[in-house]
């Protein structure tokens, strides 16, 4: 018995990395898996292993972003299988460069994949839940490189930071379909990160930064047991799992009455970082993780 018995899933960018390990915990835990994935050698790769353990998975070969084929997905997924309980948006791609050196196409396609890659599937499982009577999940995926904003990614945590927002604006629009919404900041050592994060040696036995730790938390957020939780981001890795305050105003000054006087201002804005700790320059979002890899 597994905590997805009877479910069907699909996840995006499923043929590497978090998005491999996620559809192989899914199937393990008794969902059939869509692999949604633009590269479609891996994807095989890994619905031939749910298979052979006697699960059931399909490939769906092409661009997350794409809205023809995400429609043709979900469309499909629900021809194969009868029906769809939960969708994981994963797919993603990185290009890090400083914002001075950045060309247009490494802002475009970054924020097209991530945005419009979460978006378009999205849309597609909230058209089918909302006319099939059904309860869904959507299980997106953001980083801390947009929550705490890292040097040299600002298409990329830019993108993640939207998704953020996105996550709880689903949650509210799809509520009262029965449907959640919830986002995971991971981190894990696959092709995406193996230029910027070291295997930390002292993991021993259990390997911290192992993809297959992202997906239990991922597998949870897809169950029907999950119900209660919407709208929320989740850190995971390796054996822990955090919960993010979203964006809360935290101290305020006011003019009494009137429009401010923008000289007036400049004696008074220190008052908001005096009351709430805040820092007036910039910060240096590396420094907020709880764990640092190396
Ligand atoms: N690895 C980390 O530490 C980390 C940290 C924060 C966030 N993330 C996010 O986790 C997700 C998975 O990352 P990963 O580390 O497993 O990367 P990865 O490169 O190992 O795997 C990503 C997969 O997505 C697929 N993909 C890319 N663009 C696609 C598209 N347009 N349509 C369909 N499939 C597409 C790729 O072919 C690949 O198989 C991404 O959204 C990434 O931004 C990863």
């Amino acid at each position: 018995m597994g905590i997805l018995d009877g479910r069907v899933v699909i996840v995006t960018g499923a043929g590497r990395g978090i998005g491999r390990a996620e559809a192989l915990e899914c199937a393990r835990q008794g969902a059939s898996v869509v692999l949604a994935e633009y590269d479609p050698s891996p994807a095989y790769d890994v619905a031939d292993e749910i298979i052979a353990s006697g699960g059931r998975a399909i490939v769906a070969s092409g661009d997350v972003a794409d809205t023809d084929f995400v429609d043709r997905t979900v469309a499909a997924t629900v021809e194969e299988f009868g029906r769809l309980d939960a969708l994981v948006n994963n797919a993603g791609i990185l290009r890090t460069s400083e914002l001075a050196d950045m060309s247009d196409d490494e802002w475009d396609s970054v924020i097209r994949v991530h945005l419009r890659g979460t978006f378009a599937p999205t849309r597609a499982v909230c058209r089918y839940w909302r006319g099939s009577g059904r309860h869904g999940r959507i299980v997106h995926t953001t980083s801390i490189a947009g929550l705490y904003g890292f040097h040299g990614q600002a298409n990329y945590g830019s993108a993640k930071a939207g998704i953020a927002a996105f996550t709880a604006i689903v949650a509210s629009e799809m509520q009262q379909y029965g449907v959640t919404s919830n986002a995971i900041a991971p981190m894990a050592l696959t092709r995406m990160t193996t230029d910027v994060v070291d295997e930390n040696p002292s993991d021993g036995e259990f390997r911290f930064l192992a993809a297959d730790n992202v997906a239990p938390l991922v597998t949870y957020l897809c169950s029907e047991d999950s119900g209660h939780i919407s709208g929320k981001v989740f850190g995971v890795q390796g054996d822990s799992v955090e919960i993010f305050q979203p964006f809360t105003s935290v101290a305020e000054i006011r003019a009494g009455g009137r429009r401010w006087d923008p000289a007036e201002l400049s004696g008074r804005i220190g008052e908001l970082f005096e009351a709430s700790g805040i820092p007036a320059g910039p910060e240096n979002g590396m420094a907020k993780m709880r764990y640092k890899p190396g």
